[in-house]
């Protein structure tokens, strides 16, 4: 029988309604965005990345802001990344305590400042500290541990195939979400569905794939080759919550058309509301700065010159009322 986007699953034990899932996405996962993507539709929400380190060591800013979980966005993954194991049961404790359903841990992240730390795609390299930090987690927290990684550090380097590998049989976890490309390409090139289908094929525990899934096409393409249990939908979702209910409307439902102007104004706004309720209208105005570019190209804004003279207002407006202000001309 065949697998459905629609289909719901169970990762870890924790029901999951659908096959569609918003990846972690640093600096910009927060409640609200994955509340957005759960009104869209979404069945798993996956966080930004949140130190251990900072929560271990009860960083004011960071529990506040990146522990914080909206009621309505559950099931819920907190990812963290890390090196050290003892630090990491500490934080997986305290994700635990502030409502997560899942922890999802960071092994793919290229960033040389995490990289250097030894966490994210350094732990490619180091296989056994890997294994430590997903049972760690998963005993310091008591919830299902999914790691999420990279097919290797270099082209044909397959290290993160080996280790996906470990982590399931030895180090226990509940599932493996692999973005497959290398560490080295950074999020360009095309991803290798092939890597990803082996795991899924070979693994007893779910896969879900990450990786150039920015249409409802693309998205449908990598879950048929893939296998995998889930989609991951990152950039594409930027600024784009309707690809959630685009790829969630089996046959020609209303979900599945592109959404009007006034729907994206709209959405805007409850995301500029949203930024506001979170952050303060002083630094919610400087954060939305990013979101901008985003909804101006759901407006076809994206290129010409109107878009560029709306973008250039936007991100200097003085305040959120006269960023609003330009939006409702
Ligand atoms: C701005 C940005 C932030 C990201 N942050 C994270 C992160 O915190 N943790 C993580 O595992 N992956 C992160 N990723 C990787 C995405 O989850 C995803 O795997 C990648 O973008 C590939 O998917 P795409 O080609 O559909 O965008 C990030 C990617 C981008 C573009």
């Amino acid at each position: 029988m065949s697998r459905k986007l629609t289909d719901s699953w169970t990762l870890g034990g924790v029901r999951v309604s659908n096959r569609v899932a918003l990846a972690p996405l640093a600096g910009i996962g927060n409640w609200f965005v994955r509340l957005q993507a759960k009104r869209f539709g979404a069945g798993l929400v996956v966080s930004e990345m949140v130190s251990s380190f900072a929560i271990h060591y009860r960083n004011e800013r960071t529990c506040r802001e990146l522990l914080r979980i909206h009621p309505e966005e559950h099931p819920v993954s907190i990812q963290l990344f890390g090196h050290d194991p003892e630090v990491m049961a500490s934080a997986a404790e305290r994700v635990a305590a502030a409502g997560a359903d899942l922890i999802d841990l960071n092994m793919g992240c290229p960033v040389p400042k995490v990289c250097k730390t030894g966490a994210g795609a350094a732990l490619l390299e180091e296989p056994s500290r890997a294994v430590a930090l997903a049972k760690a987690a998963a005993h310091g927290s008591g919830l299902p541990v999914t790691v999420k990684l990279r097919s290797g550090q270099r082209p044909g380097d397959r290290s993160g195939i080996e280790l996906a590998r470990r982590l399931v049989f030895e180090g226990g976890v509940a599932g493996i979400a692999i973005h497959p490309r290398h560490a080295s390409q950074r999020h360009t090139g095309a991803p290798n569905y092939e890597l990803a289908r082996t795991l899924a094929e070979e693994l007893p525990a779910p896969v879900l794939v990450s990786g150039g899934l920015r249409t409802p096409a693309q998205a449908k393409l990598a879950f048929e080759r893939t296998g995998a249990a889930a989609v991951l939908l990152a950039r594409g979702s930027l600024g784009n919550p309707w690809l959630f209910a685009q790829l969630l409307a089996d046959g020609n439902g209303s979900g599945a058309r592109e959404p009007t102007r006034q729907e994206i104004l709209s959405e805007l706004d409850w995301v500029i509301e949203r930024a506001v309720e979170h952050l303060g209208a002083e630094r919610g105005g400087r954060y939305l700065r990013k979101f901008y570019p985003w909804y101006l190209e759901r407006l076809g804004l994206a290129h010409g010159r109107r878009g560029r003279e709306l973008l250039q207002a936007l991100q200097t407006a003085p305040d959120i009322d006269a960023a609003r202000a330009l939006l409702r001309q």
